[in-house]
């Protein structure tokens, strides 16, 4: 039996993927989790797909040579632009994440349902093959959301500024009568209550971060079987960022609820 804890790398544009990072703790309890704020190129959602693929690239090699065993996307925008590019070059399980357009159809009972997502995303041809496949007859509106990513990476998840961005952002996904509300980028649950304040308490508000760590359990549990047996480990975390360390130090430990400190990626990944 291996003493090989197992390590599960994760990276997001910045701090949004911690959404994510805490479906994956509550999934795999004794798993190392190493994560990347790759806050020195944030926000993704206004770049090209081709600057987000390399990004990737480049955050997936660190993350394997710091031993991971599995990567997970934790970004919307970064899965759309890079999830089959890195999967094409490394051999290992990459799971990447999606607006939850299924359930969100299924959920719906006005027919109508509303996206908020960063504009790389909502343009992406991965997107628009998803709506294909599962929209039928439900209205779809979408709405970029640009700036609202900024707000999250200074920790700001109540002042006006955010008010007035989530309140322009939603109204017409209201105004066209959508009762459920897609989170489509990993950085809008940390505004869930926000949102909840502005758009009432008759919305539904769907993401993808429980669906995708239960998908990492399941293919952990088929595919690094020999590295399970780790309950004895103590679970354990490392944050590292690309940009300033004492800021994203401080911005994580606020929304991932304890102090942590993170540390500068070596200059080649910068
Ligand atoms: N958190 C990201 C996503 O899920 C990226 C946001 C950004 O950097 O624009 O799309």
């Amino acid at each position: 039996m291996t003493t090989q804890p197992l390590t599960i790398g994760i990276f997001d544009s910045g701090v949004g993927g911690l959404s994510v990072l805490h479906h994956i703790r509550e999934a795999l309890p004794a798993a190392h989790l190493i994560y990347v704020a790759d806050s020195g190129h944030v926000p993704y959602g206004d770049k090209s797909a081709e600057y987000i693929a390399q990004r990737a690239e480049c955050l997936t090699r660190f993350l394997l040579e710091q031993g991971a065993d599995a990567i997970i996307i934790a970004c919307n925008t970064a899965t759309a632009a890079a999830a089959a590019s890195l999967r094409a070059k490394f051999d290992v399980p990459i799971i990447g994440m999606e607006p939850a357009v299924k359930p969100a159809v299924a959920a719906t009972r006005t027919g109508v349902v509303g996206v908020l997502a960063t504009v790389g995303t909502l343009e992406s041809a991965r997107f628009a093959a998803l709506l294909e496949k599962y929209a039928g007859n439900v209205e779809i509106v979408t709405q970029g959301c640009p700036g609202l990513v900024e707000c999250i990476e200074r920790g700001d998840l109540h002042s006006s500024v955010t008010w007035e961005l989530v309140a322009k952002y939603t109204a017409p996904l209201l105004q066209k009568n959508a009762d459920t509300l897609i989170l489509g980028c990993t950085h809008y649950p940390f505004l869930a209550p926000l949102i909840r304040e502005i758009a009432g308490p008759g919305i539904t508000m769907i993401d993808t971060g429980a669906a995708v760590s239960r998908e990492l359990k399941r293919r952990v549990e088929v595919e690094l079987a020999h590295l399970t047996p780790v309950r004895d480990c103590a679970a354990s975390e490392a944050f590292w960022t690309s940009g300033d360390a004492t800021a994203a130090g401080r911005i994580i430990s606020q929304l991932w609820h304890r102090a942590v400190i993170a540390q500068c990626l070596p200059s080649g990944n910068l």
